[in-house]
């Protein structure tokens, strides 16, 4: 069973590696097509320590990697990198990645609840051991708290009709199930653009659940800290939300001074502490968006500590 079709992997890995004896954090292990990939071009005295909140994921990855010494794997948040890196007395990496995310198995498979198109149990959280499930927002939260999270994190335009149409159908009943949710939308969303407006609504509660943006705010502070001198941080992101945060934080973190325009001489004491690889992101190609339709929405950025 093929679980999960890395996206942009040659890009990644070659963007990634620039020691072949150094070591290296992936972020997101996901079914390890990326690890790998960047495995396949370190030697045997390298280190790769890789971290996923799923525990399918981790349990399929510790049998893959089972027998390279090379490879250390936690069933954790990638927000513990600093946590880890104390517990293995790494002092900092040669390059950090992340693929940001649900993987196709995780999406595909119909127990995860993270489709609109397979009933399940309205759960979304990729760590189930931690947090509350989407239901138990969904059920318990105002109309308006609803309507925001639809709206910030789906970018969804009719998110006060569509809360209102949950709250109206929860009065009924609970709404337990991802085919619930689906139909209390179905009820204000016009068949034509009834797809994008579950995709939307799905990955916001996705979002919201399992605090994905806020994660990822302070798993970029985190990573650069711990980037040695001419490492590289790589992120792959599918949605402009994620994006804007990636692009954002590397814009900050390459600028020398953030003084106001009408001070004359700097006064701040900001450094630069990254340099920008990739002024505008790289997509995946013609044959890659043929053949991984997952690959539409990616976008790549780069980054070098300096
Ligand atoms: C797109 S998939 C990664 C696929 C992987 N690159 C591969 O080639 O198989 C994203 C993975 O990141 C994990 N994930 C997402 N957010 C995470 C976080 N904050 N901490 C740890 N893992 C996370 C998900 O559980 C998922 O398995």
């Amino acid at each position: 069973m093929n679980h999960h079709v890395p996206v942009l992997l040659a890009e990644s890995t070659n963007l990634v590696i620039t020691n072949k004896t150094g070591t290296y954090f992936d972020a997101t292990l996901g079914f390890g097509g990326h690890t790998s990939s960047f495995l396949s071009q370190l030697d045997k005295n390298s280190k790769l320590v890789a971290t996923d909140k799923d525990i399918d994921a981790y349990t399929f990855c510790e049998e893959k990697f089972a027998n390279d010494g090379r490879v250390e794997l936690y069933n954790a948040a990638f927000t513990e990198i600093r946590n880890i890196s104390l517990v293995d007395n790494i002092e900092g990496f040669d390059g950090i990645f992340a693929d940001l995310g649900v993987s196709s198995f995780q999406f595909d498979n119909k127990d995860s609840g993270f489709t609109y198109r397979e009933e399940a149990v309205l759960d979304l959280r990729m760590n189930k051991t931690v947090g509350a499930p989407a239901h138990k927002f969904i059920n318990n939260a105002e109309q308006e708290e609803i309507a925001d999270v639809i709206y910030n994190y789906g970018e969804e335009r009719k998110s006060r009709l569509i809360a209102k149409s949950i709250v109206n159908e929860r009065i009924i009943q609970p709404i337990e199930t991802t085919t619930q949710l689906k139909m209390a939308i179905q009820k204000v969303v016009p068949v034509k653009n009834l797809n994008k407006t579950l995709s939307r609504v799905f990955q916001a509660l996705r979002i919201y659940v399992n605090n994905e943006l806020e994660e990822l705010k302070d798993f970029l502070g985190k990573a650069v800290d711990l980037l040695k001198t001419g490492g590289r941080i790589v992120i792959l992101s599918y949605h402009s939300l994620e994006d804007r945060i990636v692009k954002e934080f590397f814009k900050y973190q390459a600028l020398s001074c953030v003084c106001p325009l009408e001070v004359p001489v700097c006064v701040c004491d900001k450094e630069s502490r990254l340099k920008i690889l990739t002024r505008k992101p790289i997509v995946a190609r013609e044959a890659e968006l043929k053949s991984n339709p997952r690959s539409r929405s990616v976008k790549l950025r780069a980054a070098e500590k300096i």
